[in-house]
């Protein structure tokens, strides 16, 4: 197979994430995840987000900004056909590179309590699970899925 390429996630390649969320089991497509709020994103946070890429297909993504004192990652995923081969574990490696560069060495991300396989992947990867906070959200929409 063809090696697999770590680049970063620019907006022109952001459709074809949104095609990788769509055909992954247990990722949901927000609004926030528009075209739009993901370049605004990407402003704020530039050069920290990367994706996988295989033969020029996005094969996996890791998103990561940080809000000046803690790093945070969202939309961590690998094409199923491409799992178990390390990619996740490189990309979200580029991340916290990027993080710790900036002096930011402490990172969260949330994982929807039944995902089983991304628990075992932040566990196997040294992740400490918090059982000490609930996190509480507030939608100021009457859009629950803003
Ligand atoms: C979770 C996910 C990103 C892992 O991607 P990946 O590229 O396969 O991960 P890696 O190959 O870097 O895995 C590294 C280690 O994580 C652990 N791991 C990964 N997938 C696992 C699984 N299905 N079951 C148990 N452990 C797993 C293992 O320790 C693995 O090392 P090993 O293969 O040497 O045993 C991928 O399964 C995925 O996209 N899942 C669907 C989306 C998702 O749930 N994302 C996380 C949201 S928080």
């Amino acid at each position: 197979m063809a090696p697999v390429q770590i680049a970063e996630l620019t907006i022109e390649r952001w459709p074809d994430v949104l095609s990788l969320m769509g055909r992954t089991h247990g990722i949901c497509v927000r609004e926030a995840d528009s075209a739009e709020r993901v370049a605004a994103y990407l402003r704020r946070n530039p050069g920290m987000s990367f994706v996988a890429l295989h033969e020029g297909r996005v094969v996996g993504c890791a998103m990561c900004g940080h809000d000046g004192r803690r790093g945070y990652l969202n939309h961590v995923l690998v094409d199923a056909a491409h799992r178990r081969a390390g990619i996740a574990t490189a990309l979200v490696t580029r991340c916290l590179d990027r993080l710790e560069e900036q002096g930011i060495l402490k990172c969260h991300l949330d994982v929807l309590a039944t995902n089983e396989v991304g628990k075992a992947f932040w566990a196997g990867r040294g992740w400490k699970r918090r059982d000490d906070v609930q996190k509480f959200s507030f939608i100021r929409s009457d859009n629950p899925n803003a």
